[in-house]
């Protein structure tokens, strides 16, 4: 089944731990926690001690989207506050495969992201060792942006390149997905889907979740 990770980035930060109870309650998979050092990307939110001070709150599945400069100088920082699943974007650091391996040294899934302008074909010498791939949608920094249609070609092409594989590795799509559209990146192969204002503006959570599975 397609897993949805709700985004903390669309929600009220005065009361975070209100807001990830809500991810909880609505059948959320994983808690979708978008870093931004205001340096990689214009936006500037939070780092691992708030998601440290949130992993008493909740026993979820911590997804943590690295958005900033040198990964590989927080990676331990973000295991130690409690992320589950890291993911770092390809355009911030060339060294790859030593942030790939410090994440598994510490027994974290390891997972590569990339812009809409990056062509997927940058993931294939990596992507035998990765649990996840992230294609983003929109240009990572802000929410609220629409959906970018040429990145469905990116999220087929890595479908493909999983295949080839022949293992389980999941395809998280973030950026611009709401109910109306998630057929689209879905039917090009996505099965983890990030959602920050389809869930946090909408008036039935649950329902909202299982439309963003595609049922
Ligand atoms: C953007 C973030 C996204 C963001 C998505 O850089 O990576 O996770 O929260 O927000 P929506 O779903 O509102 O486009
Ligand atoms: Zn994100």
């Amino acid at each position: 089944m397609i897993k949805v990770s709700p985004s903390v980035l669309a929600s009220d930060f005065s009361c975070l731990s209100e807001e990830i109870k809500k991810i909880d309650n609505a059948g959320g998979d994983y808690i979708h926690l978008d870093v931004m050092d205001g340096v990689f990307v214009p936006n500037i939110t939070f780092g691992a001690p708030v998601i440290k001070s949130l992993r008493k709150h909740s026993t979820s599945v911590f997804d943590v989207h690295l958005m900033i400069v040198d990964p590989k100088r927080y990676i331990k920082d973000f295991v130690d506050a409690g992320a589950d699943i890291i993911t770092f974007h390809y355009e911030s650091c060339d060294n790859h495969d030593e942030v790939i391996d410090l994440i598994h040294s510490f027994g974290k899934k390891a997972s590569m992201s990339i812009k809409p302008n990056t062509s997927a074909e940058v993931l294939r010498p990596f992507i035998d060792k990765l649990e996840m791939v992230l294609i983003m949608t929109v240009e990572p920094g802000y929410g609220g942006q629409k959906f970018i249609d040429k990145t469905l070609d990116s999220i087929k092409a890595v479908r493909e390149m999983i295949t080839e594989t022949g293992k389980d590795i999941e395809l998280e799509v973030d950026g611009g997905i709401y109910a109306e559209n998630v057929h689209l990146p879905i039917n090009a192969g996505a099965d983890v889907i990030v959602a920050g204002s389809a869930f946090f503006k909408s008036d039935d959570p649950e329902k909202t979740i299982k439309a963003l599975r595609g049922l």
